[in-house]
């Protein structure tokens, strides 16, 4: 039988992202199917903490299986922001379009643009955590560039690459993404235990 495990997350493209990687393996429900309609908080300031938050308020209201992930994009000469600002960086509506807008205004003429993505997983079995991370590293570019994907994908180019992340499909994202690299160790850590 197929494992089920809940997904804590209310954002389709996360959810797209991780059954593409996870293909048949475990059966993700969201938080949507499970009929849980509520704005999971992420009040601290490091990934790992939000992620934590995320996973264990999820487990207190459904005493299921489950994980959580939380992503941040941080830009080095911006001292690491937008950081684990990254969803609300231009303000609370969460904002995609709004939020690259003011990252690129905030890097107009520099030309250090060095970035990367940082993924943390929070997995709880039986109540018990384990965390995973992922990183991806990259550039910013001056202008937005492609159309899939969502969030920052626009203006970040992965090492190695000469596309931003919205100028790939799925299938190309995922050779250099964070948040595969963070699957690729919870996948492992779940055929393990
Ligand atoms: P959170 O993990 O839901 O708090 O989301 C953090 C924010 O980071 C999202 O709202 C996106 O703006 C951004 N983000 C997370 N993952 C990605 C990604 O794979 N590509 C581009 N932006 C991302």
């Amino acid at each position: 039988m197929m494992e089920k495990l809940i997904f804590a997350t209310n954002n389709q493209h996360k959810v797209d992202e991780i059954r593409y990687v996870l293909g048949n393996t475990f059966d993700i429900i969201t938080l949507k199917d499970a009929g849980i309609d509520i704005d999971i908080p992420e009040p601290h300031d490091t990934l790992e903490a939000n992620a934590s938050e995320k996973s264990f308020t999820i487990y207190k209201l459904t005493n299921n299986n489950c994980f959580s992930e939380d992503t941040g994009l941080e830009v080095d000469i911006l001292n690491g922001e937008p950081g684990v600002k990254s969803a609300r960086y231009a303000g609370e509506n969460r904002d995609f379009a709004a939020n690259i807008d003011k990252l690129l205004s905030n890097m107009k003429g520099l030309t250090n643009r060095t970035a990367h993505f940082k993924t943390v997983i929070s997995i709880l079995l039986n109540g018990k955590e384990t965390q995973f991370i992922g990183i991806c590293e990259g550039i910013i570019i001056n202008e937005r560039k492609g159309s899939n994907g969502f969030g920052y994908d626009a203006v970040f180019v992965p090492n190695g690459s000469e596309k931003t992340f919205a100028q790939m499909d799925m299938e190309e994202k995922n050779e250099f993404s964070h948040r595969k690299k963070a699957m690729v160790k919870l996948i492992a850590f779940l055929h393990n235990t």
